[in-house]
């Protein structure tokens, strides 16, 4: 019942391959430093860039980007087929239309139960004007509706 907007984390591995995946985990931590965090499953095939990595890219996606949603969440396919993207400061993937692009510094990681909490120190962010927000609420996607 808890509604999030929806993220794309990237980061590029020591083999120039590069991850990401869709992650509504993300959150923001302190404005001074800059800190946001995220979680990652402990068995995601992704884990073992982030957890070697300094670097990563957390990618809020625009309402006009639910098929990227889902192609990042996909199991088994080449998810960066079609993506338009450039690398950022840190080599990190930074996905053309984002709403807006957080690139991070990693900071801490908690092991905690199933997931591994990431907090990322923000190094540099920007934004896409007039972006309408993805949403993602009880298994569904949406975007905003102004009360
Ligand atoms: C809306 C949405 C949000 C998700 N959020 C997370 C998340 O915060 N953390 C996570 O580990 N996986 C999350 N997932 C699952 C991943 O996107 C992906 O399916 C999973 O990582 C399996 O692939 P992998 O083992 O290749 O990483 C989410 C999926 C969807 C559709």
């Amino acid at each position: 019942m808890f509604a999030t907007g929806v993220t794309v984390v990237t980061a590029c591995g020591a083999d120039g391959l590069r991850v990401g995946l869709t992650a509504n985990s993300f959150n923001s931590v302190s404005m001074d430093p800059p800190l946001v965090l995220w979680s990652l499953a402990r068995v995601s095939n992704s884990m073992p860039v982030f957890e070697k990595g300094a670097h990563y890219a957390i990618n809020v996606l625009a309402a006009d980007q639910m098929a990227l949603a889902e192609q990042f969440a996909a199991r088994g396919v080449d998810r960066w087929a079609g993506v338009e993207y450039h690398s950022g400061i840190s080599g990190a993937p930074l996905l053309a239309g984002a709403a807006a692009t957080f690139e991070c510094f990693n900071r801490s990681r908690y092991e905690e139960g199933d997931h591994v909490i990431f907090v990322g120190e923000v190094e540099r962010c920007s934004h896409r004007e007039d972006a309408s927000p993805l949403l993602y609420h009880g298994g569904r996607f949406y975007t905003e509706h102004p009360l």
